[in-house]
């Protein structure tokens, strides 16, 4: 991983500086780039409330070889882990990779490893569709995150996702004031339950809205017919002064949980941040930066190696914790766990 990062560090000159934290800090307002949006305190807060959370050491129990494997929206899961969509190489990532080989490497090293990426979308057509032809010459393995655009466009995309293979299919809707969208002949929106609820029932694949932080949101989700949600923030990209995701999780989870997958992102790193974002009532999660340098450092290879290393870290997390499965992980976990987290 070491020399993928220096690889990584080169090939995303004048995009990431690589920091040996990724706290949010240096690449405050960098958006385009890999930063958060204005003060950067969305991306910061992310960090700082998963930085905050202690794991219990427990030691005496029967938990010697944990289960890593989970099932959520219809698909399995070799880890409670999945890459999240980082889209625009040219103007987010590097100047020297190519949006396809990019994508290529990054939908297969997850495919090598028994998970699932998420591609994104944007102003550019190009995104998606080389997104798409790699999803498709991997037999649908991806998650198209699509872009809340006008109804008639959502749905043709979510069409060319049918097409494409995929199983699953997710809106960033906390895209949905993305200005530079709108600027470009793109627009995009907030919509309302009714109308998730008739684009949800004409998918006819398990949706998610990515991007919910309330947990009304979460419940609204859930009645417009969503299978899961993301607890995101986007990165911190789109709204400066949100919370960490972490903070709003117990509450939103709760709201939901059982009912509809609860994934989350923001900030997770390793395999203890896993274990953490688990123990306050998620699925699964999602990890996004640090899969782009991996897979721009080392492509398909760099994925999966950065995933060996996630699963790594979750198993000895788990066995020091003493969860023997990914059900067990719960707020036992967590030195003084945040109020409203069971
Ligand atoms: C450069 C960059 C591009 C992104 N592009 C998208 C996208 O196209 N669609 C989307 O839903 N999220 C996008 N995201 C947000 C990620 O999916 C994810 O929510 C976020 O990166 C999680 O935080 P982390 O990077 O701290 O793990 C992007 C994030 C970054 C850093």
């Amino acid at each position: 991983m070491k020399e993928i990062r220096a690889r990584a560090k080169e090939l995303m000159k004048g995009f990431c500086r690589l920091c040996p934290v990724c706290d949010g800090r240096a690449c405050a307002g960098e958006v385009p780039g890999m930063g958060g949006a204005g003060t950067g305190g969305s991306f910061k807060n992310n960090f700082d409330a998963l930085a905050a959370l202690k794991l219990n050491l427990r030691t005496i129990h029967g938990a010697k070889s944990p289960r890593t494997q989970v099932s959520l929206l219809g698909l399995d899961l070799d880890l409670p882990v999945l890459a999240a969509p980082v889209a625009g190489t040219s103007f987010n990532l590097s100047s020297q990779v190519s949006e396809e080989d990019y994508i290529r490497a990054y939908l297969s090293g997850c495919a090598d490893r028994g998970t699932y990426a998420g591609c994104g979308d944007g102003a550019q057509d190009q995104i998606i569709e080389v997104a798409l032809k790699a999803a498709r010459d991997l037999g649908g393995a991806a998650i198209p995150f699509l872009k809340p655009w006008a109804e008639e466009e959502l749905l043709a995309k979510i069409e060319r996702v049918r097409a494409a293979g995929c199983k699953a299919v997710g809106v960033d809707i906390d895209a949905a004031g993305l200005i530079t969208l709108s600027l470009m002949g793109k627009p995009v929106s907030p919509k309302t339950v009714e109308e998730w609820q008739r684009i949800i029932s004409r998918a006819e694949l398990p949706f998610i809205l990515k991007g919910v932080m309330t947990p009304e949101e979460a419940l609204l989700a859930a009645e417009a017919g969503a299978a899961g949600i993301v607890v995101s923030n986007h990165g911190g990209r789109v709204l400066d002064h949100t919370p960490g995701t972490a903070q709003v999780l117990p509450a939103v989870a709760k709201a939901v949980k059982g009912r509809i997958a609860v994934l989350a992102d923001g900030g997770v790193r390793s395999g203890g941040d896993v274990v953490k974002m688990m123990a306050l009532g998620a699925d699964a999660v999602l990890i996004g930066r640090p899969f782009a340098w991996a897979a721009i450092g080392g492509g398909r290879e760099g994925v999966a190696r950065y995933l060996d290393q996630l699963k790594n870290e979750l198993i000895q997390a788990m066995v020091l914790t003493g969860c023997q499965d990914p059900a067990s992980i719960g707020p036992q976990v967590l030195f003084n766990p945040p109020p409203g987290t069971d």
